[in-house]
């Protein structure tokens, strides 16, 4: 059951307006406050809480608030691999948050600050992906650390977020490549409108070499495509979420990510691992807040009861 979550810090500066500005536009803030974030310390947090044992590779700058060490070992994180950058910030994010929505810009400080990548493999950290039952990465860091990540994994997890160019090599050992519907269709090159558009695109996606793939749409759900073994074969489900009143979306992304990952270290299949995910986004958007909207595995165990059924697409 043990996770690598290699990823990003950010200290995240959060507006919530009425509704998200437009372009050229300025709107006044209703209320602001400022948190931990980043899509790799949600993703350590999210999986810790639904009950992996998890350690978190993650570059941070000298400015590093304390309370950002201390509030990740009380959620049982290991943090040996999450060094210190001198001379660089700690990453920021800005968010503004209307209705459930939000628009986030990242500036990357330190995520950015890593070793050559002809030094990454002498790095004690270089074991600890190799001894992970499941290692998640996400795209807040440089590409080649990712792919460093994905070719050290026994099982590589990664949330394209923000989407980026990526190379075949390291696609194919994505199993699975987590995306919402924007990055989606980044990758396709098409929008989905419904579920079913969806699927054929993860579908088309597995039928170039990825092993398999999520894709996440929101309120709607999501739809799990996987290759088995005979390679131009692919099975899928579209897992709906629950009705909830949702108040906040920021970071549910990252509750779906982390709780897959512990849901697949401890062995369940794609499926269970998409509606375990499901049931804890699900409990994460109805609270403000990333870490501290986080669903416990109980938590989680009681949101499964109230998921409508997966519909099998294939
Ligand atoms: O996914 C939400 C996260 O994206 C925020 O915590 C912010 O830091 C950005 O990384």
């Amino acid at each position: 059951m043990k996770v690598v979550v290699l990823g990003s810090v950010n200290q995240d500066v959060v507006c919530e307006v009425e509704r998200l500005p437009g372009p050229g536009e300025t709107v006044l803030s209703l209320r602001s406050r400022t948190n931990l974030g980043g899509k790799g310390s949600n993703q350590a947090v999210a999986a810790a809480r639904a009950g992996g044992q998890v350690e978190f590779v993650a570059r941070v700058g000298q400015d590093a608030d304390p309370e950002l060490r201390k509030s990740l070992r009380e959620h049982g994180i290991g943090l040996t691999a999450m060094r210190e950058v001198p001379g660089a910030r700690t990453g920021r994010a800005y968010i503004t948050v209307a209705d459930g929505e939000n628009q986030i810009v990242v500036d990357p400080g330190a995520n950015f600050h890593w070793e050559l990548e002809t030094e990454l493999g002498t790095l004690a950290e270089d074991g600890l992906l190799g001894s992970a039952d499941v290692v998640v990465a996400q795209l807040e860091v440089p590409v080649p650390v990712v792919a460093w990540a994905a070719r050290r994994a026994r099982r590589f997890v990664l949330n394209a977020a923000p989407a980026a160019p990526l190379a075949d090599e390291l696609l194919r050992r994505c199993d699975p490549l987590i995306v919402n519907e924007s990055e989606l269709s980044t990758f396709s090159g098409a929008t989905a409108e419904t579920s079913a558009e969806a699927f054929d695109q993860a579908r088309a996606l597995c039928l170039r070499g990825i092993p398999s793939v999520v894709a996440t749409l929101g309120a709607a759900g999501s739809v799990w495509a996987r290759r088995v073994d005979d390679p131009a074969t692919v099975v899928g489900t579209y897992q709906p979420a629950p009705q909830v009143n949702a108040v906040d979306s920021t970071g549910a992304g990252d509750a779906f990510v982390g709780a897959l990952a512990t849901a697949l270290a401890d062995g369940s299949d794609l499926g269970a691992c998409v509606a375990f995910a499901t049931a804890a986004a699900a409990v994460a958007v109805q609270s403000p807040g990333t870490h501290a909207s986080y669903p416990t595995r109980d938590q989680v165990v009681i949101a499964l009861a109230a998921l409508p059924p997966a519909q099998r697409l294939v």
